[in-house]
Formats: C-alpha cells, structure tokens, sequence
C-alpha cells in the first residue's frame, strides 16, 4: 500500500501535549504515514498572516485524513473547513467501556453505544439575530401569543434541519448498526428530536429517520424524544447500539456519554464525508493542565484507532486498541483523570511497551 498523507493540527493549550506522543506511538506500529503539518492558528497567523492560510486547505485538500487536537478558538477556522468544507456530516462518538476506565457507574461493562452526530446543520449555521429584525416576518408565537418581533430587545438563533441533510446522517447510522451486527451488536437505532415542541424541523428529522429505517428491516429502530432519550442513555445506556441526533443535541449527549464511561479523556471522534474524513477528541483543549504534560491521550489515540482503520491499517488500528485495552485493564500506569499519577508520556509509554 502507498503511504497515506495525514494532516496533523494540533490546537492549542493542552492539545499539541496529546497530539504529540500520540504520532510518536503511531509510527511505531510501522504504518506508512506521512505527516503533514501546515501552518494553523497562531503559527498560521506569525508564518502567513492567516489562521488558516490557503496552504492549509491545500494540504487537507490534498491529504487522506486529517488528525485534529481540539481547538480554544485560533483553530476554528481549520475546524470549519474540516466540517463544512468538506461536508463531513456524520460526526461518530463511540462511548464503549473497557476495564480499568474511572465510570461513575456501578456497572459499567456492558456500555457500547456510538452517538452519530449530524454535524453541520440544525443551530450550527452561525445565523442569529436581533429579535426586532424579524418584524417584517409579521412571526406570532403561538405559545408566546404575540408577535415575536415585540419579545425584544433580544436574539434568535436560526435552527434549519433539511432533508437531504437528514437523510445522508441516518443512513450512515443504518449502515454502522448494520456493520456493529456483524460483530454481535444488537443492530438497534435509536433516534433523538424534540418533535413534540419542534414538530416541523425535528419532526422532519424523525420521520426521515423512520423512512430510512424501513431500508433496514433487520434493524430494529426507536424514536424517543431527546429529554427521555437523555435518561435513558443515563439510567440504561447497556440498552443502546447507535444512537443518531441532529448535530446539537449530538453535542451535548455525547460530552454526557462520555462522562458515563469515566471523562471527556477517553472520548474519541470521527467526522466522515463522502470523500474525507477527520479525527479529533470530543473534548476542548483543557487550558487549565497546558503545559504540565498531564492531558489524557486516550481519546486522541482512540480518535487515531478510528483513523487508521479508515486508512485500511486495520492490523495497525487492532494493536494500538488492544495495547489502550491492556494497558487499562492493568491499571498501573493511568493519568490524573483516570486516578493515576502518570505523565502523558508515562502512559504514551506504557501503551508503546503493550504494543
Ligand atoms: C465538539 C466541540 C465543537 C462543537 C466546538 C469546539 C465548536 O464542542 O466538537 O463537540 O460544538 O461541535
Ligand atoms: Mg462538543
């Protein structure tokens, strides 16, 4: 196979400190990857005046994946394009447990669900407003009662859910489930909307979530209402397989269910298109441990896992997940979040020793 060109942004605060090992442990498994690093955020910005200059995108643009840190904000812009540049709408977040993560729960063995996240539209349209403007829409509120633009001084924000947006989400959820049942998974989705107090929009996602359903009938599918749904996913989470949401609602679940398996440290993503895909940690940058080589890798490194089965390495992708597994299920070498006190490069180590 020729090597795979990866695009590597590392983010800023605690980012680069997982970034770092982590490729230094990914090309010990012998991949052929070439790492690519054009300038981004605040090294875009001192080399050529941009935080995401034209050499960047030529370089995703060029590129197999992209392996992502988490960004405060100076890499947004690197981030966006990944997202709507790219149209990478189907935003994957397992939540699996392995032995040895700190849950919360008493029991947490039987957790393997994966959140798929719309990942481009609903309120991420960056569309709001001054709620006087809307007055020449002549909008009334039917639970307010009155005209919306008399509600102000205030703000709205623009919530747009279309159907071929939708549509292209569900499937890659039908699909996924179909792909876990052949690893024994239950083959079940379960979708999330608020169709009761958003009939239209939400009610929209939900109804062409039941019309791809029915493309899939070896696929058991529920409709829950996202409150209930969140419940659920809290009280019974062994209950789920994968879990499809638009893209907000998929955002706030997925930092929960990574809470469910022991912290934001272990949570990993995938961002996949229908020509490119990304990798980063569901978590943000962690600023208050920048610097002190404490970040947990394990959801880079998770993120990586997901990335080099992409690539077709799925040799590679099983060492570095059962070296993570190992190295959990012994306990001895973890991070602070995990309730040890190794280093990121202590732990990056040990996961090298189990490879
Ligand atoms: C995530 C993050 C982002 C999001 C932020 C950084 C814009 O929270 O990837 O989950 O909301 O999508
Ligand atoms: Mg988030």
């Amino acid at each position: 196979m020729s090597a795979k060109r990866v695009v590597v942004i590392e983010g800023e605060d605690a980012a680069p400190e997982a970034i770092r090992p982590s490729i230094e442990l990914i090309d010990r498994l012998g991949v052929e990857i070439e790492w690519l690093h054009p300038p981004v955020g605040e090294r875009g910005i001192e080399r050529c005046g941009s935080a995401f200059p034209a050499e960047a995108k030529r370089a995703i643009d060029g590129s197999d994946a992209t392996l992502f840190g988490a960004t405060s904000g100076k890499s947004a812009a690197a981030l966006f394009y990944l997202r709507w540049g790219r149209q990478t709408y189907a935003n994957v977040r397992p939540a699996r447990f392995r032995a040895g993560f700190k849950s919360p729960l008493v029991r947490p063995e039987r957790i393997d669900f994966v959140i798929v996240r719309e990942n481009l539209e609903d309120l991420y349209l960056f569309l709001e407003g001054e709620v006087e403007d809307l007055a020449p829409l002549g909008l009334v509120s039917p639970t307010a009662r009155r005209p919306v633009a008399e509600m102000g001084p205030g703000r709205y924000a623009l919530k747009v859910i279309t159907e071929a947006g939708t549509e292209r989400v569900c499937r890659f959820a039908f699909q996924l489930a179909r792909a876990r049942k052949g690893r024994g998974r239950p083959g079940r989705v379960t979708s999330g909307t608020k169709h009761n107090m958003l009939p239209r929009s939400d009610g929209l996602f939900r109804s062409v979530a039941e019309r791809v359903a029915g493309d899939y009938p070896e696929i058991e599918f529920r409709s829950l209402i996202v409150d209930d749904l969140a419940h659920q996913l809290v009280a019974r989470p062994e209950d789920f397989d994968v879990v499809v949401l638009p893209n907000l609602y998929g955002d706030v679940l997925s930092d929960a269910a990574a809470g469910l398996v022991g912290g934001l440290g272990l949570a990993p993503s995938g961002c996949y298109g229908d020509d490119y895909a990304y990798f980063e940690s569901a978590h943000g940058t962690a600023p208050d441990i920048a610097g002190r080589n404490l970040i947990n890798p394990t959801a880079t490194l998770l993120s990586a896992v997901m990335m080099l089965e992409h690539l077709g390495f799925a040799d590679a992708a099983e060492r570095l997940d059962s070296a993570l597994t190992r190295a959990y299920a012994e306990g001895r070498v973890l991070t602070p979040d995990q309730g040890g006190s190794a280093s990121t490069t202590e732990f990056c180590e040990a996961v090298a020793a189990r490879l």
